[in-house]
This record gives structure tokens, C-alpha cells and sequence, in this order.
């Protein structure tokens, strides 16, 4: 088979790449294509760069439906950033491709002019021949004779396809912060920058250490293989909303930051597991199946995440039900849980109203609606959290 690989940062997904996936299969040069989102930024500071699970799972839902095209996730790996050429030899050692498949690698006009200068081009070229894509506007006879130039000292054949003209740039779009029809963005990437609130412009991330944003990214790489895409993308927004509250109410960026990141981290071990991990903090009692997984992921936290911070390993172990006296972490991991962008079950407008002025006052708002929907089933809520609310009602009256 011929396989056309497509790598880059996708940041953001835009329809200018779209149409190469498309231009290379309606070429029939080759008969599927193999999408990769860069996982490590290469060239740009790492902050920089959106998130890789974002940027992954954005380009999912932009080629959700799209044939004979699919993600690959090799690259979502924490590490040095994968020059093409390893990455191209990790795609037959992984059995992604086989020994058989022939590869293109896919690129514009502009890089034929770049490749003598990329790490190693003579092994790219044993793994793969290049894929160039032809844009309206370009000056074909100068591609083709630096083609023919890369042909001859790499004995190599290069081939080319056209595509249609698209006039976007992500630097550019992402600056405007528009996200209308305009901007030259599939409608589906549209709705996953709103539905997580990316690309927003305070960049709550900008604020933890250098360090902390390190072990984010490490943590980031470990959470996508180990949660599902829906629970890692929540967790992730708890991250970031986490870190805007702290900036806004004077908490410790990085250790809300890393809290609410790995605040769900047990939710998806076997529950056989989750009753045993918790055991170790929690004695004579197994709590409740739904509040199970926050004791057991301050354990998993610790044991497995290398996390030692007793603050930020608290409020994981209080995210779901609280505790009478709750530190700035355990509120603001608490609250992001509830409030994050991803979150439409109920109307949260009143309480992320609060939580724009009011920490303690977003509290009470929070649990007052969930004792209220916990009483219209007939339900009561945990002791914990009744302790919590009347605690900070205690404290507001004096
Ligand atoms: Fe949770
Ligand atoms: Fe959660």
C-alpha cells in the first residue's frame, strides 16, 4: 500500500491542511494517509505549543469522518522531539506500517528547499520518497528543478500533487482569537476550541514554574495512555481553569496546576485496584463507588506520578466531596472540577459567576446546587461536604 504521511503541530488544525490530506488522495498517488501529530515541540518553546492531547484529539475530530485517512498517536510520547527520520523508522519498528507500504512523506513546495538541511535526509530518504504538494501561486519550474536537484544528489524520485488554494496561517489565526467561518478553520476544530476554551487569551499555563510545566507535559503524555480521550480532555481543562483561579485568588499556580491535572488519575483503574489503593489512606471503611477514586488517586498520585507535595496529593483526595476545612488548593481543584469549559450537564452560570469575584462564595454556590439536586432525588449529601458548607457559612457570618 502507499501510505502518505503527515506530520505537524496542527496548531491549530486548519483547512489549508485539510486540503493536502485531501489533494494527496484525490491525486491517487497515494491510498491513505497517515496523520501525525507532532507530541514534543520541535522548534518552538514548548509553552508555546498547545498541549499535545489537545492537539491530537483536535485533529480527531477534524478527520472524524474524512476517508482513507487516519491519527497516529506515535508521537505522543514525553522525550526528546523525534526528528522525522526516527520517526519514519518507529512507524515500521511499532508495526504501524508494514515492511511492505511504501511511504511519502507529504510537503509543501518550501520544504524541498529546507531538506538538505534536516537532520539526516539521506536516511529519510531510504524510509520514504517525498510527497510535495502544489499550490496555486507558486512558481512550479523552481520546485521542480530543486526537485530534480534533490533527485540527483539523494537518488531519490520525487513526486509532486495539486491542491487547492487555502489562505490561512495558524500563527496568525490563533492571534486573532477569532473562531468564525472566516478564519479558515473546519467547523469541528471550531467547536473543540470552544467546547475547551483554547487558545484563550490570558495562557493560564504561562504562569506555572518552568519546571512545573515540564512535569505537565510528562504527566500530559502518561494521562493519554492511560485515560480515555474524554477524562483526559476534562482533566486537562480542570488544569488549566485550575491555574487561571489560582492567579485569580492567590493560590499556588503549580501546585493547582498539578493537582487538578491528575486529580481523576485512579478513575480509571479497575476498581479492584482503586478499593486497594485507597485502603492505604483511608482505614475500616471502603468509601462510596463514586467518591472511591479520589482517595485512590492521591495514592496512585504518589506512587505512580512521583508526586510528594501532601497540599496538592489533599486536594486530590477531597475533589469530590470536599472537607471541612479546605485549603486555597482543595477549593480551587474542587471548583475547576465542577466548572471547567467541557462541563454543560446543568446551568453553572451562577456559580462561575461567583468564581470570577468570590472563592468561598463560589463554594457555598456550588454545594447549595448540589444539595438542592441531591434533595430532589431524595438524597442527602456527604457529611463532609455538609461539615464544608456550614463551615464557610460559619465564616461568613462573623
Ligand atoms: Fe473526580
Ligand atoms: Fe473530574
Amino acid at each position: 500500500m502507499k501510505i502518505g504521511i503527515y506530520g505537524g503541530a496542527f496548531d491549530p488544525f486548519h483547512n489549508g491542511h485539510l486540503s493536502m490530506i485531501r489533494g494527496a488522495i484525490a491525486s491517487k498517488k497515494v491510498d491513505r494517509v497517515l496523520v501525525i501529530p507532532t507530541g514534543m515541540p520541535c522548534f518552538k518553546p514548548a509553552r508555546k505549543v498547545t498541549l499535545s492531547p489537545y492537539r491530537f484529539y483536535m485533529v480527531k475530530a477534524a478527520l472524524k469522518d474524512e476517508p482513507k485517512c487516519e491519527v497516529c498517536d506515535i508521537e505522543q510520547v514525553f522525550g526528546e522531539p523525534s526528528y522525522t527520520v526516527q520517526t519514519l523508522k518507529n512507524l515500521r519498528k511499532q508495526k504501524v506500517v508494514s515492511e511492505k507500504d511504501e511511504l511519502f512523506l507529504m510537503c509543501g513546495s518550501d520544504i524541498l528547499f529546507e531538506f538538505e538541511s534536516w537532520y539526516q535526509p539521506e536516511e529519510i530518504l531510504k524510509q520514504c520518497r517525498l510527497l510535495c504538494a502544489l499550490r496555486p501561486g507558486i512558481d512550479e519550474g523552481q520546485a521542480k528543478n530543486q526537485a530534480a536537484h534533490l533527485e540527483e544528489i539523494f537518488d531519490t524520485k520525487v513526486k509532486f500533487f495539486q491542491i487547492e488554494g487555502v489562505e490561512v496561517a495558524s500563527s496568525a489565526l490563533r492571534n486573532r482569537g477569532e473562531w468564525d467561518e472566516k478564519t479558515g478553520i473546519p467547523e469541528a476544530v471550531r467547536a473543540f476550541i470552544r467546547c475547551h476554551d483554547l487558545y484563550s487569551e490570558d495562557a493560564p499555563l504561562m504562569h506555572v514554574s518552568d519546571e512545573m510545566y515540564k512535569t505537565l507535559m510528562k504527566h500530559c503524555f502518561t494521562l493519554f495512555h492511560e485515560l480515555g480521550s474524554k477524562r483526559l480532555l476534562h482533566s486537562m481543562n480542570v488544569c488549566v481553569l485550575a491555574t487561571r483561579y489560582a492567579m485569580r485568588f492567590g493560590g499556588d499556580p503549580d501546585k493547582c496546576a498539578l493537582a487538578a491535572l491528575l486529580h481523576d488519575c485512579a478513575k480509571e483503574l479497575p476498581e479492584k485496584q482503586q478499593i486497594e489503593l485507597a485502603a492505604k489512606i483511608i482505614h475500616g471503611y471502603t468509601p462510596g463507588k463514586q467518591i472511591l477514586h479520589s482517595p485512590a488517586g492521591a495514592v496512585y498520585a504518589r506512587e505512580h506520578y512521583g508526586v510528594e507535595d501532601q497540599e496538592v496529593l489533599d486536594a486530590i483526595q477531597f475533589h469530590t466531596v470536599g472537607r471541612e476545612v479546605m485549603t486555597i488548593t482543595d477549593k480551587i481543584v474542587y471548583l475547576a472540577d465542577k466548572l471547567e469549559p467541557a462541563r454543560d450537564y446543568d446551568d453553572l452560570t451562577e456559580i462561575r459567576r461567583w468564581a470570577e469575584t468570590d472563592l468561598d462564595e463560589a463554594m457555598i454556590s456550588c454545594y447549595l446546587a448540589i444539595k438542592e439536586s441531591f434533595s430532589k432525588k431524595g438524597m442527602e449529601i456527604h457529611d463532609d461536604t455538609k461539615k464544608s458548607l456550614e463551615y464557610l457559612i460559619s465564616k461568613r457570618k462573623d
